[in-house]
């Protein structure tokens, strides 16, 4: 198994082209599903959680190539893929795919509106909380659509087809958003959606949607208006870039000093986080290709945070927001409000020296003058990758295991750091 060696004590200085973001991707190519015709998508990273995805919707009958050939200079700018289910050949996404990839349970929403049933396996638990799906049932249940359990599968069906109707969320949820509003699409009549996710990747996903002929408003709002058509077409459309992606790289600068242009990437995809990186004594700035991070000299000042929806702090860059924060100059606190366990990280952060204790959702960090080095691994892709930012900084060798995680959501993540002066390398065995 991979691991990433890390030899901590190197400032990051140059540009980082930051990738297409995956949390828009693999929504977006779930909507492939919802037409016969061909839907391309530029900008899609190489990663496994995207792979994976090609091989879920293989099942149901999606075909896939990927255009041209890429230079190796050219490696990083994302490729175009173009997705084609002529012919849905299976409704059923199975165990065995689903329990894989979590957001593979979104098919059940072009699934259904699109063949008016779908078999989907329940995604069952994850590293970072139990993550049920009442708000999908719930949601579909509102467009008419009768589901049943049965042997940990999601049976599903609407004869006849969805109906537009009006949904209030009582939590927000991104995959529900994404899902109801794919669903909607093909729904006879109106639907409104209330209390809907505002992350940019929902506003993403609709702008497709829309070049795919379907009519909704106000994605990125809290109320989305879908107003259904009889069918979707084929269309060309980039996916956003990653601000999960631009946060972590944000943040690493932050923690190890430097001055690093984050190129292609946009500062309004991120508002809280680029708060609390200025609070905490970096520079940030736009440039006319991307965002510039600095932090030359000044020592890092603790802030406190908290996890929300967008445009929130986002809990996908709680863990690394907390690696940088082992190193500030005082207490911090960070509260995670979106998952109920996600401090996984916090005790591999502590063989490393780090002084964090927890009550309850919150998590107190005390700041070190020092990390040192050591082994570590962690059980989700986020976790990881702050492990990583810690490294840069430990004094000696961090090695960190199960590279396997970042490599689902971190698109050649130490070529990137290498190419900025960090010590990285990854050890294959
Ligand atoms: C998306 O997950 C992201 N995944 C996550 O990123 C991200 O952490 C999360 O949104 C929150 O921003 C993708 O986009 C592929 P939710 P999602 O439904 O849609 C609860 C990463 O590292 N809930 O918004 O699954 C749920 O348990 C990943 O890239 C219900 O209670 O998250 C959680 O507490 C990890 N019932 C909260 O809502 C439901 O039916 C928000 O989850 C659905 C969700």
């Amino acid at each position: 198994m991979d691991r990433i060696r890390i030899r901590g004590g190197n400032a990051l200085n140059g540009t980082i082209p930051i990738s297409g973001a995956k949390n828009a991707a693999l929504p977006l190519m779930i909507a492939a599903l919802l037409t016969d015709d061909t839907l391309t998508l530029e900008n899609v990273p190489h990663l496994a959680d995207v792979e994976q995805l090609i091989r879920i919707l293989g099942n149901h009958g999606v075909d896939y190539t990927v255009s041209g050939k890429r230079l190796a200079t050219n490696a990083g700018s994302g490729r175009t893929i173009h997705f084609t289910a002529r012919t849905i050949v299976d409704t059923t996404a199975p165990y065995e795919l689903v329990s894989k990839m979590r957001a593979s349970f979104w098919v059940i929403g072009p699934l259904l509106a699109r063949m008016h049933k779908a078999r989907v396996s329940l995604p069952g638990g994850c590293a970072i909380g139990t993550r049920p799906v009442d708000l999908f049932i719930e949601g579909l249940q509102a467009l008419g659509a009768t589901i049943d359990i049965d042997a940990g599968y999601i049976v599903a069906e609407a004869k006849g087809g969805l109906v537009g109707n009006r949904y209030t969320f009582p939590k927000v949820s991104v995959g529900a958003t994404h899902v109801l509003m794919m669903a909607a699409s093909l729904a006879k009549g109106e639907t409104v959606l209330e209390n809907a996710a505002r992350e940019p990747e929902v506003a993403d996903l609709a702008q497709c949607l829309n070049a795919m002929g379907a009519r909704i408003t106000g994605a990125g709002t809290s109320t989305i208006t879908i107003e259904g058509v009889t069918a979707l077409s084929g269309a060309r459309h980039r996916v956003l870039p990653d601000r999960i992606e631009t946060g972590t790289y944000a943040m690493a600068v932050a923690m190890a000093g430097g001055d690093v242009t984050l190129e292609g990437t946009r500062s309004d995809l991120l508002q809280t986080a680029l708060t609390a990186l200025r609070d905490a004594g970096a520079s940030v700035t736009d440039t006319p290709h991307g965002m510039r991070i600095q932090r030359n000299g000044n020592g890092i000042r603790p802030v406190d945070v908290v996890t929300d929806p967008f445009p929130g702090f986002p809990t996908d860059l709680q863990a690394q927001f907390m690696a940088l924060m082992t190193r500030s100059d005082g207490v911090s606190h960070i509260t995670e409000t979106i998952f109920e366990n996600r401090f996984m990280h916090v005790q591999e952060l502590a063989r490393l020296g780090a002084k964090i204790s927890l009550s309850g959702q919150m998590a107190r960090i005390e700041g070190v003058p020092r990390l040192v080095g050591a082994p570590v691994m962690a059980t989700d892709l986020r976790a990881s990758v702050s492990l990583v930012i810690a490294g840069l900084v430990a004094e000696g060798e961090t090695t960190v295991n199960r590279v396997y995680h970042l490599d689902r959501g971190f698109e050649r993540l130490e070529e990137k750091l290498v190419a900025c002066g960090a010590d990285v390398e990854r050890i294959s065995s």
